[in-house]
């Protein structure tokens, strides 16, 4: 029997498994031990205010179970915890895919992010499962078609990033054609004698060509950006956008022609088998000397060796990669040694209204479709209704 008379966020706390670091309300009964594997515990108070320690997500309460692989900003998480018993995963790392498979066995909904793989394996350990909310707008680390097959809706968090990504990927290009970084390094180092007449010289950016590979949400806004510095704007897709070609001042071109004619080539695309190494040795060999490539979208997308080749060698004037492959990028990683490649952490969406934003879009595609209702924003429609998320639910 639980508390019903008391609140929800009081009877039901989530805690660090160190039995200091918590407080329970009017506990009576001396404290279990709370040294659990996760970082997390999930701890509920019977009516004898008992401490019940439980490693993973139980059904209290009448609430659906969810496992949440990290800490989300409190927009997201607070949403999460007032509809859903959920076991949140604390650690700075992910959890490791064995701690997902635990966690998730019971749970009716995950929050995954891009470092967790979500395949029809996973799935299928997960036989509850009814619905994937991932904390980003990408989702290569979801196998959409293993989810649609049965019936679990998944999520993502487009829109509320666009401009924060694309502001981004505007700062690297002018970091890396302005050599800011470098800039900043060399300060730093005591290497600042003088003005010198060719110190740390760049590349301009007015009027200079930009080629976008991918014209969706995020490289239309970085077309918009790149209008305010007088730039020709060449972008390549899959689907040619007239509707954009007027209004934006953008011309479509094939990827030859792009990588041939731009000063800047900036990648939008998402991660898919057409798109893995689409920036291979041969498309480097075709990027106009001296050129600089900004990948905000995924690492894979570039073949780390290729480019490498092409930094060392002159050919390209410069990097700059918000994402790597592998990620994160090892510190004795060769790329690291070229002064011209700069490197950040995957932190493209990272300002904090943005995150903040993601975190309730996440949570209310979680919550939707722990109701069976339609996501919010979802990635497989044609799942609801169907397979799992048409079953009786368990809470
Ligand atoms: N670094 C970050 O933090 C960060 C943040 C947001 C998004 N992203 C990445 O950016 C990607 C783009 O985001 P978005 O919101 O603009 O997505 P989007 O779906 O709106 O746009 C992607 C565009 O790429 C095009 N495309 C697909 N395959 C292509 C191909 N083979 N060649 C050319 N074009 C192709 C699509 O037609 C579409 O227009 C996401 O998939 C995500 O992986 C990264």
């Amino acid at each position: 029997m639980f508390l019903s008379g008391v609140s929800w966020a009081r009877a039901c706390q989530f805690v660090r498994s160190s039995p200091q670091a918590f407080s329970p309300p009017q506990p009576s009964a001396p404290i279990a031990t709370l040294a659990t594997s996760p970082p997390l515990v999930h701890i509920s108070y019977d009516v004898d205010a008992t401490v019940i320690v439980r490693e993973g997500a139980q059904t209290t309460m009448g609430k659906p179970r969810v496992y949440v692989t990290r800490m989300l900003p409190s927009q997201g998480l607070d949403l999460i915890h007032a509809f859903c018993d959920a076991t949140v995963w604390e650690g700075e790392l992910p959890p490791p895919h064995e701690v997902i498979l635990r966690q998730t066995r019971e749970a009716d909904g995950l929050v995954s992010l891009l470092t967790d793989r979500v395949d029809g394996a996973l799935m299928d350990a997960c036989p509850r499962l009814r619905v994937v909310s991932n904390y980003a707008v990408g989702f290569d680390n979801i196998v959409i078609p293993d989810a649609t097959a049965r019936g679990i809706p998944v999520g993502h968090t487009p829109g509320v990033l666009t401009e924060t990504t694309a502001d981004f990927a505007f700062a690297l290009l002018m970091a890396a054609a302005r050599r800011i970084v470098e800039g900043a390094d060399y300060v730093r180092a005591g290497q600042w004698k003088t003005w010198g007449p060719m110190l740390l010289m760049g590349s301009d950016i007015h009027h200079s060509t930009l080629g976008l590979v991918g014209l969706g949400r995020i490289g239309a806004e970085m077309a918009k950006r790149a209008q305010g510095f007088a730039m020709r704007v060449l972008y390549t897709d899959v689907v040619r956008r007239e509707d954009l070609e007027a209004s934006l001042g953008i011309e479509y071109a094939p990827l030859e022609d792009i990588l041939a004619r731009a000063d800047f080539v900036s990648i939008h695309t998402p991660l898919t088998a057409e798109t893995h190494h689409l920036m291979n040795r041969e498309r480097f060999a075709q990027m106009k000397r001296g050129a600089l490539i900004i990948n905000t979208a995924r690492g894979p997308i570039i073949d780390p060796d290729a480019l490498l080749e092409a930094l060392r060698s002159g050919h390209l004037g410069g990097a700059a990669l918000d994402v790597t492959e592998p990620e994160p990028l090892p510190a004795d990683h060769p790329l690291l040694t070229q002064p011209n490649c700069l490197v950040v952490p995957h932190i493209a969406s990272a300002s904090a209204t943005t995150r903040g934003q993601m975190a309730e879009i996440c949570a209310r595609n979680l919550i939707a479709g722990l109701k069976g209702e339609a996501l919010p924003a979802g990635l497989n429609p044609e799942a609801l209704g169907t397979g799992r998320s048409a079953l009786p639910r368990a809470w």
